[in-house]
């Protein structure tokens, strides 16, 4: 008797051709694919006409616990996340106080356990004094160095540090590039009064050089030391023209959809809602983002999910904080533009499921093949639906893309062959587990 038979769906393989056929789970893995199973199960899903792909690894999200649970925690993030056909997510260590050393990483490992309905693994956050913790903690997927400030109190841009951190162990390390020494005089060349609703000042303060030379600074401490880098959430043209021309074997990098679907033109509509670091930039930089993952410079996709209250937004900049909601749109936003030609199923796979499996060394998981683990999305292809901020699962309870029109929303997920998402309802009673990393 298998656990769940799904029946009739048109099962993606990598290379982005599907079949129609059927999948059996058991004891949390793919225990079967073939073009019929009748074997009975205790639960049974008839798919026909839905699309099957392997459950979606967000790398990057911020569910704001331990310190700003009225924005988030990991049971409301985690809920949006499968609500999007996510599965596993990569959360980063800016909560309060932060994830610095194995007591904050365990705590926040008790509490996904038992709160979280999707598949949970978290970033070690660098100070410029907890390089043994950095080394040791487990598990880990990374070390996250924010070299720019951002949310939180987490910032280390002193080459000494930095050079310490680099030069000392074998963990990937994960970089928030954006340089804080120009931040810091752009800040105060360019934010004449106190205040001012003119969010679109943040992405002049925040400008590509801004981005680019952190990036080239990060890559010069992995090419130094041979460690293994992760960019986070590349953002300009300049940064992808770089990586273009020579990005080193060890040398990872990702784009986030804001930076895929937004630009600069959207402050006049959504005002400090698309405030975010690295900001928003004008059109030609997403232009240069899509060819980049195109031809391979730019390697995954992640969301950066940072919810943030509504009320909080709406304060005068720079009193406004930095972030925009996304766990839960980023697939059918990927899904949208596909369906546009935009990009392919086998790119939207290989840059959302089996890529950040690939870059974090998470095992067992990225792909729709027996004994693999049963972390499955199922989608309704064709129906096409508004974002709307009342429907947001996230406590944010807003998204930067309301009123878009997405085709490609999740009917089912699937976390550890359990169904957590329905068809718009979370089951209760489902927990994910904690990620396992292979070393790099
Ligand atoms: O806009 C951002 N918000 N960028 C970050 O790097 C952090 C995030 C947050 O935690 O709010």
């Amino acid at each position: 008797m298998y656990d769940l038979v799904i029946c009739n769906a048109a099962i993606a393989h990598p290379d982005g051709t599907t079949h129609t056929g059927d999948i059996a789970c058991q004891n949390g893995r793919i225990a079967k694919i073939d073009n019929l199973i009748s074997a009975p199960s205790h639960e049974h899903i008839d798919a026909a006409g839905q699309l099957l792909i392997p459950g979606v690894i967000d790398p990057q999200v911020h569910f704001r616990e331990p310190g700003a649970t009225d924005k988030e925690d990991l049971e409301s993030g985690s809920r949006a996340a499968v609500r999007g056909g996510v599965t596993s997510f990569l959360e980063m260590p800016n909560c309060n106080p932060p994830t610095t050393d194995q007591q904050q990483l365990d705590w926040k490992l008790a509490r996904a356990a038992a709160t979280s309905t999707a598949n949970f693994g978290f970033f070690i956050g660098a100070t410029s004094d907890n390089l043994e913790a950095l080394n040791s903690v487990n598990p880990a997927c990374g070390i996250k160095i924010f070299m720019g400030s951002s949310t939180g109190n987490l910032l280390v841009d002193e080459q000494e540090a930095l050079d310490r951190i680099f030069g000392d162990g074998q963990r990937l390390i994960a970089v928030h590039a954006e340089d804080e020494t120009r931040i810091q005089a752009r800040t105060r060349a360019m934010l004449a009064q106190e205040e001012t609703t003119d969010y679109g000042l943040h992405s002049q303060i925040r400008d590509p050089q801004t981005a680019l030379i952190a990036t080239e600074r990060a890559l010069a401490l992995s090419e130094k030391y041979g460690r293994r880098l992760h960019i986070l959430h590349l953002s300009t043209s300049e940064e992808v023209a770089r990586l273009r021309r020579h990005k080193p074997e060890q040398v990872t990098c990702e784009v986030i959809p804001n930076h895929l679907f937004l630009d600069t033109d959207d402050y006049g509509k959504l005002g400090s809602r698309a405030q975010m670091n690295p900001p928003i930039r004008s059109p030609d930089n997403a232009t240069d983002l899509w060819r980049g993952l195109h031809q391979g410079v730019i390697d995954i996709i992640a969301t950066d999910h940072a919810p943030h209250t509504l009320e909080e937004k709406t304060q005068p900049y720079p009193k406004s904080p930095s972030g925009m909601p996304g766990v839960e749109t980023s697939l059918p936003l990927m899904l949208t533009a596909m369906q546009a030609g935009q990009c392919t199923l086998a790119e939207v796979q290989q840059w959302m499921c089996s890529g950040p499996a690939r870059v974090y060394g998470i095992k067992n998981k990225g792909h729709l093949a027996e004994d693999f683990d049963a972390d499955l999305t199922l989608v309704d292809i064709k129906t096409t639906r508004p974002v709307r901020d009342e429907e947001v699962f996230s406590r944010a309870g807003w998204s930067p893309y309301a009123g878009r029109e997405l085709t490609g929303w999740p009917s089912y997920t699937i976390v550890g062959g359990q169904v957590v998402f329905d068809n718009g309802r979370i089951r209760p009673g489902v927990f994910g587990k904690a990620l396992e990393f292979q070393a790099p």
